[in-house]
Parts: structure tokens; sequence; C-alpha cells
């Protein structure tokens, strides 16, 4: 990952808060699951959704905060697959291990997670639910097998009516996640960061 041009944020602190799920921590021998699931940088295995957070957070002034569940989700695909699927099912909330430090000092809200199942991931319910984003931006973005956001922006406003949610966020598909650096500049320099 090259080093970014870092510039001030244009509508003040911004934070990038994200979901994923690494399916492995290993960079050797993966499976066709856990390369989907992955992008290794100099050895470091990253999640799709990580590799798209942090490639925002080195091109603003953005923190960076992960969104954690207090159970770990297990790395097996097919294990991780049936806790998603009872979670969706039950419409669970899974409980976040850490809060975001003063939220109010962020402007804008970069949010990233996968597509689960054409939706949020539970878990960015309970996020979303537990702070009240009022007059911040939350700027979307998305990493899939094939489906982007699917309903998920509509939901994210509809979770926090008072946000600006920008309808345009970003969406990478997992197959081309690795090469995605610059298309998320030209994203990023389209609103006016990462001059
Ligand atoms: C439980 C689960 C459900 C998924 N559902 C979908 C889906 O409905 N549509 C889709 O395109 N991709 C789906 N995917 C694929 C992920 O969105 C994709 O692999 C994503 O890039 C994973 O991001 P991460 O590595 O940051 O966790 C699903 C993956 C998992 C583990």
């Amino acid at each position: 990952m090259e080093p970014g041009n870092v510039t001030s944020a244009p509508d003040g602190k911004a934070l990038v808060a994200y979901f994923s799920v690494p399916e492995t921590d290993s960079a050797e021998n993966m499976n066709a699951e856990e390369e989907n699931s992955t992008v290794v940088i100099d050895g470091e295995v990253l999640g799709n959704t990580q590799y798209v957070a942090y490639v925002i957070q080195e091109n603003t002034e953005a923190n960076l905060f992960r969104i954690e569940p207090v159970t770990a989700y297990p790395m097996d695909h097919a294990e991780l697959e049936k806790v998603a699927t009872e979670e969706k099912r039950q419409n669970a909330r899974p409980e976040p291990s850490a809060q975001v430090e003063d939220m109010e000092q962020y402007d804008t809200i970069f949010l990233g997670y996968p597509n689960w199942y054409g939706d949020l991931p539970m878990i960015l319910y309970s996020f979303l639910e537990q702070y009240d984003l009022a007059g911040k931006t939350i700027i979307p973005f998305v990493t899939s097998g094939a489906s982007g956001f699917s309903g998920t922006i509509g939901t994210i406003q509809e979770l926090q009516p008072d946000a600006t949610v920008i309808t345009d966020g970003l969406s990478i598909t997992r197959a081309v996640v690795q090469d995605a650096e610059p298309e998320i500049l030209i994203w990023l320099n389209g609103m006016g960061y990462a001059g």
C-alpha cells in the first residue's frame, strides 16, 4: 500500500468505521474462500473491507475504528455463514466490543462493511443504533461478491434519519479489491479528499 497524500478533510474531522471478517490470518496455503475474503499486503492479511478502510484512512486525516463483536466471528467460512444466517434470522444485535471515543468530534463518518445476504451485517445495526449521528455526513462503502450495496444505504438512512447519507458510496467487488486503490483515490478526490 503506497502512502497517499494527506490533506484536510473538507468538512472537518472524519472517522473511518468499518467491519470486516478476513477468513484467515495466514497468508500461506489459502483456500478459495480465504482468498476471496482477504487482501495480502507485504505478508499482512487484511479483510477486503479492512483494506479499503486503510486506503481511505491513509488518504484522509480520518481516525480509524474497527467495529468488532464481543464474541469474535469464526474464521471458517461455513461456520461464519452459519452464525451470520442465525443472527439475521433472529434480527440479532451482536454487541460491539468497544465504543467510538467522543463521537461528537466527527463531522463525517466513512462507514464500511461487507454485504451479508443483501443486507448490513447485524453488528452494523448494533453500531448504528448506538450513536446519534444527527447532523453528520455518513459516507458508506461496501465490498461484496457481486451484490454491491443492495438496499443498505436506505437502511442506514432509516437508522440515522437526521444524518446526511451519501447515496453514491463506494462499492468494490472482492475480485478486484486488491487493485482498487486508484479507484478509491479517484472517488475520494471527487469528494474533495486526497488532493
Ligand atoms: C455471511 C456472508 C454472507 C455474504 N453474503 C453476500 C451477498 O449476499 N452478496 C454478495 O455479493 N456477497 C456476499 N458475501 C461476500 C462478501 O460480501 C465479500 O466476500 C466481502 O468482500 C467480504 O468482506 P470482508 O473480507 O471485509 O469481510 C457474503 C459473505 C459472507 C461471509
